[in-house]
């Protein structure tokens, strides 16, 4: 018998559980197309579960999850019902702490001419890849608030940047670099002004690319990147970063490439089983329910989830497929096109199902 792959899958909130749905139908054509067993395993956590019962991520279920689970698709999460944001931060970072999935790897990948918002650059200059360090910085719950609500009050969100932390992130982005035959990893900081946590990170780069010589190594300063970004992307190829400047120029990057509707996303620990696939973009509130929702960045993180399976061409085939409805239009709104989110990701499927022959 066929080995089974067992994923869980968590539609999260908002738009995410719209294109969550899809996202698994396209999973269930090729895995059926490919004779590949699925065991998905649909979790019911998120906004309404937390309203419902506090319940956000039970021990339990992480540990079955962690020790039985390939990896976990999941939709954004993010409820306006739950300001405080406790159950998205439980369960996202619950997964990206809790596995120590330390790379948060995100392509920036422009597919069509028509979706590069630059005026001198088409979709050819924008290709590269962000490895985002995903278990330290600020995201790191340490810090804290003194006389909160009074004039003297005091607000603390430490920067947690551990030597073995900078250290595995960046040989990952130059691993990446040097297995897919990049010529240069740009690694930006802050470490103008944030002289003890980012002189740590420039050391660490100025170190590991010793032993990457064939790879150039570029510092940048995060400021100075985001320029590079909007005025030459094409001079990019791989970035690292940490955890907050990661998550912002990725949100940049996703406008390189026509928006959040098109950016998929992975968190891993290279050699690890169990890892977490969720496209870049949120719960969007005011799309949730209205069928507007771009399915592709889902789509597009299917593709990643498969690479992750073994499945390496998959990916490759799924971004020709979406390149194909950008190309004619079969699309939501968002990119042009006229369809709504469950349309664009049939048409989607139709033009998979054609590739898989
Ligand atoms: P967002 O990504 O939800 O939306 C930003 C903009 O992009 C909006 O204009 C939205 O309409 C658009 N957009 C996003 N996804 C789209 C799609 N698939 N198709 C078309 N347009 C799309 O970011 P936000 O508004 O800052 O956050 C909303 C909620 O989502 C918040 O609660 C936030 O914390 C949460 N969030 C969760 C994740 C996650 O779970 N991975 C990621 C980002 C934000
Ligand atoms: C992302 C999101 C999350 C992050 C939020 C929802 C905490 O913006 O995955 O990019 O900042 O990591
Ligand atoms: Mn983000």
């Amino acid at each position: 018998m066929a080995m089974s792959h067992r994923i869980a899958v968590l539609p999260g909130d908002g738009i995410g559980t719209e294109v969550t749905r899809e996202a698994v139908a396209l999973l269930e054509l090729v895995a059926s197309r490919r004779g590949l067993s699925l065991d998905l395993w649909h979790l019911d956590l998120g906004a309404d579960r937390y309203l419902r019962d506090g319940t956000t991520l039970p021990p339990a279920v992480f540990e079955e999850i962690r020790d039985t689970c390939d990896a976990v698709l999941l939709g954004a999460l993010g409820d306006p019902r739950v300001p405080s944001n406790d159950h998205a931060r439980d369960i996202l970072f619950g997964f990206r702490f809790g596995l120590d999935l330390y790379a948060n790897v995100r392509p920036v990948r422009c597919l069509h001419d028509r979706l590069s918002p630059l005026k001198h650059h088409g979709a050819a200059s924008v290709d590269f890849i962000v490895f985002r360090e995903n278990t330290e910085g600020v995201y790191v719950n340490v810090g804290g608030q003194v006389r909160r609500g009074t004039p003297d009050e005091i607000a603390i969100n430490e920067d947690i940047n551990t030597r073995k932390g900078v250290e595995r992130i960046i040989r990952a982005a130059f691993e990446h670099a040097r297995a897919h035959g990049c010529k240069r990893v740009h690694m930006a900081d802050k470490s103008n002004a944030m002289k003890h946590a980012h002189e740590l990170w420039l050391r660490v780069f100025r170190e590991v690319s010793k032993e990457y010589a064939d790879v150039e190594a570029v510092h940048v300063y995060v400021d100075a990147l985001c320029l590079y970004m909007v005025q030459d992307p094409s001079a990019i190829e791989v970035i690292v970063t940490n955890n907050l400047f990661g998550d912002i120029v990725t949100d940049l990057g996703a406008a390189l490439q026509g928006g959040l509707g098109m950016a998929g996303s992975a968190n891993l620990h290279p050699g690890r089983k169990c890892a977490v696939f969720e496209p870049v973009h949120g719960s969007a509130p005011p799309l949730a329910g209205k069928d507007l929702a771009n399915p592709f960045a889902a789509a597009l993180t299917v593709g990643m989830l498969f690479t992750h399976l073994g499945q390496h061409d998959i990916e490759t085939l799924i971004e020709h497929a979406v390149r194909d409805c950008i190309a004619s239009m079969e699309c939501t709104k968002d990119v042009g096109g006229a369809l709504g989110t469950r349309a664009a990701a049939e048409a989607l499927r139709a033009r998979v199902a054609t590739r898989l022959g």
